[in-house]
């Protein structure tokens, strides 16, 4: 293998920045070049076309990491992985820019969408599992944005002011847990942390990633990002993407200067190489194990496990009686939210209406009442209200286009549009039965409208599969099984940011660690719906925990969930763990394991986790490190992060000498 030692300065100084766009330097085929794509939702590869203009290739479309997220599942992550994996092999992708681990900090962030959690936990986990998918069909993952990237506004210049603890507890365990997987590279956000852009951030590329991470892997930037080559490289970078003209420049300069060294330089270069020809090996282990048509079926089940239902009065599932379907959405959904992650799909949606038709025809409760109306675009909202008052059912899609949930952009509200809001009510006055289906990709207020309807389904960004996916769950067809990974604020102005954006270059984040439900929990803030919270066809009953001991922070914990219905169904359980005395502050309580399993209709199963030290301990600012304090820690088994069905303290006495003086 070529390394740095066989280069001349300018060849290594011309191989640390992007060929193009896209592509890293061959040096004129004497090295192998990594081919870099996003994203995280499907192939955005592009093209120059005939114009000499890039665009995207057609792809297929998969549910969001929001979705990801909402199915609580790991093999969800890891399955999906692996079909966009096959999608990048038979295009000559390397590297997928994928998954982003930024935690939802706020809902109005535009790319909440584009992440898995406001829990790094939960975020870290499926992270891991969809970097395992990518990576083991042959393609080079990318873990993005390190670091402390929470909103859009203001992402290329205002600075992320935050304390080490709360950037290590909240803002890189997703980072530290997907790390585990060995992504072939991670990408530095835009922002400054702490005064200093990530790009040239020592302290978060080399003494964090590096160093206290044990990072092994290739460092790259955001496109242009990079403000200067030079302080870049001596900060940890490795590479810089895109080609920046000025990027020789900068480093020629830097170098003349004794600014950057020969080992600075030959460490990034031989990163570089080594990348190359591992993702050469990795191909060469690829493997295409569906077609097309193959892999987009093989995402509904990932599209159906992970709708969220909200509410339901027992309008769901459909049958029975005269069904319509409002708004536009019915023929073209909101499949997905706009920017890098924007997949071009040429797949073409059956309206809603036809599939829900269809399926209630088939099933044994259809009755020949049920027909099955759609609002075609070219009508009005007056017309749908007309159609609602002769329907028994009235489902109203709703949702957030791509130009609202975007790369690039925050949301003003978590509203929906005045329309939607007046259509709804409208809809719910006729007296029909109101089923609302919300397309979008982070958390709406609904509190203007949700008393007036009688079910709410939040189905996310479902990719191709959309409408068969809402089809499957309205009608029964599949059990809901998806829970909020996201915490659902009653209004924006009762979350901790409300609609505070930062000032004068830099966002100070007073919230520290309470972030989403450990601030909504611990400071007792009324929420529409709670983390973890979603609700099914059938119903399940907790008992019987166990807790065994294993070691000083080890133990494992046992409980029955029994399905309580006639239905088949999934259900998410959720481990909490409490810090009953600390000498440090800590939110109420944080989700430390899950478990998502089928359980037969009537039949119970016994569920085992296991806790290690990592659910006990916390960032140590004096040590620099995990530390778990002596004491009594409350273990809570939940249906969602405020719906406790059992609970049962442990205690931990690790040796004195492992101890600071307690308070
Ligand atoms: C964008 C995004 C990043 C994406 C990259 C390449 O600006 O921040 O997520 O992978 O550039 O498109």
């Amino acid at each position: 293998m070529i390394t740095a030692k066989s280069l001349t300065l300018e060849e290594k100084l011309k191989l640390l920045t992007g060929k193009n766009l896209w592509q890293t330097e061959d040096l004129d085929g004497k090295v192998n070049s990594i081919f870099f794509a996003d994203g995280p939702h499907g192939l955005r590869k592009m093209k120059k076309n005939a114009h000499g203009y890039y665009e995207n290739i057609p792809s297929i479309a998969y549910p969001n990491l929001v979705n990801i997220a909402n199915t609580w599942n790991t093999s969800c992550a890891y399955e999906t992985g692996k079909l966009i994996a096959e999608d990048c092999v038979e295009n000559g992708v390397d590297v997928l820019l994928a998954p982003g681990v930024n935690i939802k900090r706020t809902p109005l962030c535009g790319r909440n969408f584009e992440y898995f959690s406001e829990d790094p936990y939960l975020s870290g986990i499926l992270a891991k599992n969809f970097t395992d998918g990518v990576q083991k069909y042959g393609v080079g993952a990318c873990l993005k944005h390190f670091c402390v990237n929470n909103r859009e506004i203001g992402r290329y210049f205002q600075s992320s002011e935050i304390d080490d603890r709360t950037m290590h507890e909240i803002y890189m365990t997703a980072f530290e847990i997907a790390l585990t997987s060995n992504p072939v590279a991670v990408m530095c956000s835009y922002n400054p942390v702490n005064g200093v852009y990530a790009s040239e951030n020592k302290k978060l590329l080399t003494d964090i990633l590096r160093k206290e991470f044990s990072y092994q892997g290739l460092i790259i930037s955001d496109w242009a990002s990079v403000k200067n080559g030079g302080k870049s490289l001596g900060a940890g970078l490795d590479l810089r993407m895109p080609y920046s003209e000025t990027a020789y420049d900068e480093l020629k300069d830097a170098y003349d200067k004794n600014l950057i060294t020969d080992k600075e330089i030959n460490n990034a270069v031989n990163k570089i190489l080594e990348t190359a020809n591992k993702l050469q090996t990795m191909r060469g282990k690829s493997k295409i194990t569906k077609d097309v048509m193959g892999r987009r079926k093989a995402a509904l089940a990932v599209a159906e496990e992970s709708i969220v239902l909200l509410k339901n009065d027992g309008v769901l599932p459909l049958g029975g009686s005269s069904v319509c379907v409002i708004g536009e959405l019915n023929r073209r959904p909101y499949i997905g939210g706009g920017g890098a992650a924007a997949v071009t799909t040429e797949f073409v949606q059956i309206p809603l209406n036809s599939l829900i038709g269809e399926i209630l025809s088939e099933s044994v409760i259809c009755t020949d009442k049920v027909k099955l109306d759609c609002l075609d675009p070219s009508h009005n909202d007056r017309e749908g209200i007309l159609l609602a008052s002769k329907n028994d059912v009235s489902i109203v899609l709703v949702g957030n286009s791509p130009a609202t949930e975007i790369e690039g952009h925050d949301r003003e509200t978590i509203r929906l549009s005045n329309k939607e809001e007046r259509l709804i009510k409208d809809v719910a006055a006729t007296g029909s039965k109101t089923v609302v289906v919300i397309e979008a990709g982070s958390a709406i207020d609904m509190t203007p409208w949700i008393n007036d309807v009688q079910a709410v389904v939040f189905a996310g960004y479902l990719g191709d599969n959309a409408n068969e996916a809402i089809a499957d769950i309205l009608t029964g067809k599949v059990t809901p099984s998806g829970k909020l990974s996201e915490t659902f604020p009653l209004s924006v102005e009762n979350t901790y940011c409300k609609t505070d954006t930062g000032k004068g270059g830099v966002e100070v984040y007073r919230d520290g660690l309470l972030v989403g439900y450990r601030y909504y929990d611990t400071e007792n803030v009324p929420v529409l719906f709670p983390f973890g919270y979603g609700l099914s066809y059938a119903s399940f009953d907790y008992s019987a925990l166990e807790i065994e001991k294993n070691g000083d922070t080890d133990f494992t914990v046992s409980y029955t969930v029994t399905n309580t219905s006639a239905v088949d169904g999934k259900e998410i359980s959720q481990i909490y763990v409490k810090d009953v005395v600390s000498s440090v502050f800590k939110p109420n309580k944080e989700l430390k394991a899950f478990s998502k399993d089928f359980i037969k209709a009537g039949e119970s199963k016994r569920i085992t986790v296991n806790l290690d030290k990592n659910a006990f301990a916390h960032y140590n600012v004096i040590s620099g490190g995990k530390y778990v304090e002596n004491g009594e820690f409350l273990i809570m088994v939940g249906a969602s992060c405020t719906d406790i069905k059992l609970k049962q303290k442990v205690s931990i006495s690790l040796p004195a000498e492992t101890q600071y003086s307690v308070i």
